[in-house]
């Protein structure tokens, strides 16, 4: 048996090689919605290349399945004409592709370099604390890299949009919001009217 302390993620469990291989799924044989089946066809036809969509057409899967299940792989698989095995392997790589059913919403604070040195760190501590205290359900909160918006640091992705700067003191309110369906700290999201960052002001 392997040693599951030295493997890495995703290598801990043997191939069932008496299972018939992987095969492309015949379309006519899987019910995808509609909605799902125009957003990949529209993602394959910006590429050369269809498997160049695989990216945005997991990510349209998970939004209509919460995550990428072995149905939505099989969609997916079954427009781009390609093996789930193939999807399953770049979602399993990619952190922002669920492999499990986690709840289709989520908190993302970054502590990448940029957010770590404004204590990134002690605001993804206050806000997984608040989800505890506050029983939030269904919420995925974590940690994650770089989310590219380094100048509002620290920040947090909460179901896609940013917000920030952040600091420990927003974790009461940011975790509410969340949980009572409420727009989390409304002004302080990047795309928000007349939203700027704190020390634009000061320039
Ligand atoms: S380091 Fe946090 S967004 Fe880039």
């Amino acid at each position: 048996m392997r040693d599951r302390r030295t493997m890495p993620l995703g290598w801990d469990e043997a191939v069932d090689l008496e299972r018939d291989p992987a095969v492309v799924p015949d379309p006519a044989e899987v019910e995808v919605p509609e909605a799902l089946r125009a957003s990949i066809t529209a993602a394959m036809q910006r590429y050369p290349d269809r498997h160049s969509a695989v990216l945005p057409a997991l990510a349209a899967a998970q939004k209509v399945h919460g995550w990428c299940s072995p149905e939505a792989l099989r969609q997916v698989a079954a427009v781009m004409q390609v093996t789930p095995a193939y999807l399953s392997s770049l979602a399993s790589y990619y952190d922002m592709l669920r492999t499990e059913p986690i709840g289709s919403r989520y908190v993302y604070v970054c502590t990448s370099v940029a957010c770590h040195v404004r204590d990134a760190r002690a605001v993804y501590e206050a806000i997984a604390q608040e989800a505890r205290d506050q029983e939030l359900e269904d919420v995925e909160v974590r940690n994650f890299e770089c989310l590219g918006a380094c100048d509002m640091a620290p920040m947090a992705s909460v179901d896609g949009r940013y917000v920030g700067p952040l600091s420990e003191d927003d974790a009461h309110e940011l975790v509410a919001a969340v949980k009572e369906n409420r727009e989390v700290l409304p002004g302080r999201g990047l795309g928000d009217e007349g939203f700027r960052l704190p020390w634009e002001d000061k320039a």
